[in-house]
């Protein structure tokens, strides 16, 4: 009889709630690095009187029972059966009344090289939970509707023990927590370690007074001030924006070294990948700064999106995750200019997710089926939940949008929720249907809207008509998709340069359907899909002269910089396919530059030119074959005329953008500093690296370091910075993170492999750490024309990485393969090169189920 092997592929409509109600979780924790023991005190009572079903507990095959009692009786062995990730008690053994189940587990911190579960990290013990980590470290229901209160205590010599909650109890090599939020077991966490906090408090709107923490290793305390700060300003910021408090008398983030993603939000006990947390200037980028504040909110932000409001299962991940990003993107308009994270937003909304819909790993934002779940923590997920969110945002307006989350914390407060659940407040809040709304949230694929303009006049006056028309190419399982209602936002400029129309939201629902303007003077300038009113791509009959009107005269500061965007691309579409293009650009863009009263921030974005790999996409879109080589000599011709027209203009920019005094890392100093450095790379194009060379010497702030070594490396003149680097900063793992991506990134195409391949040999190159691996890697994968390089050697170096780091840590080989999701849009050589190294990753013998179901899907 062949044993029934767990089921693969997991269903949204297979859903059925946990047949027991767990009270309460008892946990004891002996901390010891090859041989935790973890006790387990479990309160169960059968959801239904009456019924007649087994326990199931997951726990992973390498967790040990030691021991187990039911009510403190050993349950006859027959009842018991350990299969694959489970363990089940047969019903016959279970009373028909509350009972406690108690085990006894050892597992192998020391031994766990995944990141998931309980494992160490620099000498120090940390746990990850979500999604399904929890069953590494004890048996117990690990789905996210069984919420419960926790009581932990943990026994070590390691001098700071920290857990969920309130701290109640502390003795000599032990300390007691109690969380008295119920919650599922992965906003579970425990840190043991040799730590140092910096510590502050706040004082919440009803003036409760909250201790609040940061740990990080000893050493590193000059470096938490910023994070610190970030969570001030966050609780505050949900307060005052969504009426949130914080609800605990503690809120501890702990910075780990080794961590699979940017950050974790454990209730009370937030834990970061390190390099979000720990920032000085002389070793932090403004950008990293932004990155730092934006992800500390985030994970606060989740205490009441995701903890307190959780889900009931994980097909329902972008109810929290959408939601906690769309508001740590207000927070950060908040904090610091909405139009430049705005567009900072959409680009990254282009680069990751559009990209993501348009390949074979395209998936709507709540899935309906999956095989790993750690697969789903994708763009699609998080941005484009996000962006949703944004839609019914501007379709009810900014007092209903408060109205509904007032009511979705009231209502829903404690609940394991649905995307369902997130709909009908909108719709109770509203009384509006949102039916149509909701393929949003079950559809894959970007919505292509085309818009047709028709002019007529009468002696009444002129008639505007945009006809839009709108439709979903196909994606993997939904070929046919229905119409989406689609919120456009249009504004009207007369041709003498002023608004004769303010924004309107029009609200489409039909395939094709127009709206009209009357009463019109003179023929206006339309201004389309304002602030990306919709995560769409947007086609028209356009000409450059019209872009050009629209990025001097358009009101709306997102839709100026489209309509610059919207040259350069079309610029460099031209270019890569041999025909004459840029001019109406290049001539744009200087009087946008020269125009000192502009917002530097906005200049700066507007003076770096579109990535090769948004190029290949736009390519892609219009049914084009990419070819990176000349891609990416279209660029570089682009630029360097750019650099030769402007020369005078740029170099004045360069040097009246110097910030003076103390580094700050505030949205205004970083805005010129952005200026200084766009002005820069053009300027090294045509300087021989001088000015870079200078600044490196000169800057005391990573930010222009980082900006002159990459510089200097793509004039071939790297190697004296990068040893200078080297020896300054050898033993600073987030610079030696830089120092590694900066290199195969920047790197000529036809030496990044070599170069990538070099600095693998190291023996810093210390693979097993994420951020390590990903800066490497994941560098050569951002170097567009390497990595899709035409003999191959970017995709076997890639899938070389891939393979090793897959039985280490599953988790970290699953999103690198996502590097290769284009590979279908490329030219028959590259397309069979690419396949090849997929192919020979899903031929490993024991590949990971994440690794497995990433590459079949690509190659499906
Ligand atoms: N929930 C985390 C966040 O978005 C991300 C995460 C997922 C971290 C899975 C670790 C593991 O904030
Ligand atoms: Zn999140």
């Amino acid at each position: 009889m062949a044993q029934e092997k767990r089921q693969i592929v997991q269903y949204l409509a297979d859903y059925r709630p946990y047949p027991f109600i767990l009270s309460e979780t008892r946990l004891d924790f002996t901390l010891v690095p090859d041989a935790t023991r973890v006790k387990a005190i479990l309160s169960f009572a059968p959801r239904d009187s009456g019924q007649s079903q087994d326990l199931v507990l997951d726990g992973g095959e390498e967790v040990k029972l030691i021991s187990l009692t039911i009510d403190g009786h050993e349950p006859d062995p027959a009842h018991v059966t350990r299969q694959d990730e489970t363990l089940t008690i047969a019903a016959t053994a279970l009373p028909d009344a509350p009972f406690t189940v108690e085990t006894e587990v050892e597992i192998n911190p020391m031994a766990n090289t995944t990141f998931e579960g309980l494992y160490m990290s620099g000498g120090m013990f940390c746990t990850q939970c979500e999604a399904q980590g929890f069953r590494h470290i004890t048996f117990y229901p690990d789905r996210p509707d069984v919420m419960t209160t926790f009581r932990v205590g943990i026994h070590s010599d390691q001098n700071v023990l920290l857990s969920n909650g309130n701290l109640i109890g502390q003795k000599e090599c032990g300390t007691e927590w109690y969380d008295p939020w119920p919650k599922p077991s992965y906003l579970f966490a425990l840190v043991a370690g040799n730590l140092v906090a910096i510590s502050d408090s706040f004082t919440t709107l009803s003036g409760r007074k909250v201790d609040l923490n940061v740990w990080v290793r000893p050493g590193d305390e000059d470096r938490a001030d910023f994070a610190m700060e970030s969570l001030i300003r966050s609780m505050k910021w949900d307060e005052e924006a969504y009426g949130r408090e914080y609800d605990l008398e503690v809120f501890n983030i702990v910075a780990v070294d080794d961590f699979n993603m940017g950050a974790m939000e454990n209730k009370g006990l937030n834990i970061f990948n390190s390099k979000l947390v720990l920032a000085s200037p002389e070793t932090a980028t403004d950008g990293d700064y932004e990155r730092i504040e934006g992800v500390i909110g985030h994970e606060y932000f989740h205490n009441w999106t995701g903890n307190r409001i959780t889900c009931r299962d994980w097909f329902q991940l972008c109810l929290k995750e959408g939601l906690t990003v769309f508001r740590d993107q207000q927070f950060t308009s908040d904090m610091r200019s909405a139009p430049v994270k705005r567009i900072m937003d959409v680009q990254t909304l282009r680069a990751r997710q559009f990209r993501e819909d348009a390949g074979p790993l395209a998936h709507p934002p709540r899935p309906d089926h999956y095989e790993e779940i750690n697969n789903f923590y994708t763009a699609t997920v998080y941005e484009k939940g996000a962006e949703v969110i944004g839609m019914l945002k501007r379709l009810i307006g900014d007092d209903s949008y408060r109205q509904a989350l007032d009511l979705y914390f009231d209502r829903h407060d404690g609940d394991a929720a649905t995307i369902e659940d997130w709909l009908n407040v909108f719709q109770d809040a509203t009384g509006r249907d949102l039916t149509q709304f909701k393929h949003w949230y079950t559809d894959a694929g970007t919505p292509h809207l085309n818009m047709v303009e028709e002019w007529s006049e009468t002696t009444a006056g002129g008639t505007l008509t945009l006809t839009f028309t709108q439709n979903t190419p196909p994606t993997p399982g939904q070929p046919d998709k229905p119409a989406r209602v689609i919120p456009i936002a249009v504004g009207l400029i007369g041709p003498n340069g002023d608004e004769v129309l303010p924004t309107q939201i029009l609200e489409m629902t039909q395939a094709s359907q127009g709206f009209s303007f009357e009463g019109l003077g003179a023929r206006p300038v339309v201004s389309a899909l304002r602030d990306f009113s919709a995560p769409v791509i947007l086609t028209r009959n356009i000409d450059d002269d019209t872009r050009a009107f629209l990025l001097a005269n358009d009101p709306n500061p997102f839709a100026r910089w489209e309509a610059g965007r919207e040259l350069a691309i079309a610029a460099l579409v031209a270019l890569s396919q041999g025909q004459p293009g840029g001019d109406s650009y290049v001539k744009a863009i200087g009087q946008l530059i020269a125009d000192d009263d502009a917002d530097p921030a906005f200049r700066a974005l507007c003076l770096n030119l579109p990535g090769d790999e948004e190029i290949a996409t736009r390519l892609s879109t219009l049914g084009i074959e990419p070819d990176p080589d000349a891609i990416y000599q279209a660029r570089q011709d682009l630029a360097r005329r750019i650099a030769e027209t402007h020369q005078d203009l740029l170099a004045r920019i360069y040097d009246s953008m110097q910030v003076s005094g103390a580094y700050s890392p505030d949205a205004e100093p970083s805005a010129k500093r952005a200026l200084r450095i766009a002005a820069l790379s053009l300027l090294n194009r045509i300087d021989g690296g001088e000015r870079a060379e200078i600044l490196f010497g000169t800057a005391t702030n990573m930010t222009e370091r980082m900006a002159a070594l990459t510089c200097l490396i793509r004039r071939g003149r790297g190697q004296t910075a990068l040893q200078i680097l080297l020896e300054q900063f050898g033993d600073n793992r987030l610079v030696m993170d830089k120092w590694f991506s900066v290199q195969p990134m920047a790197a000529p195409p036809e030496s990044a492999v070599a170069t990538a391949r070099e600095l693998a040999q190291r023996s810093d190159f210390d693979w097993k750490n994420p951020n390590r691996y990903r800066a490497l890697i994941g560098g050569l994968s951002a170097n567009h024309a390497a990595f899709h390089a035409r003999d191959g050697s970017g995709y076997n170096f890639v899938a070389e990485w891939i393979m090793k780091m897959d039985p280490v840590n599953p988790q970290i080989a699953a999103r690198m393969s996502s590097v290769f999701e284009t590979w279908p849009r490329y030219d028959t050589v590259r397309r069979a090169k690419a396949l090849v190294a997929l192919e020979q990753i899903a031929a490993v013998a024991g590949l990971s189920r994440n690794t497995r179901e990433m590459v079949s899907r690509m190659i499906a």
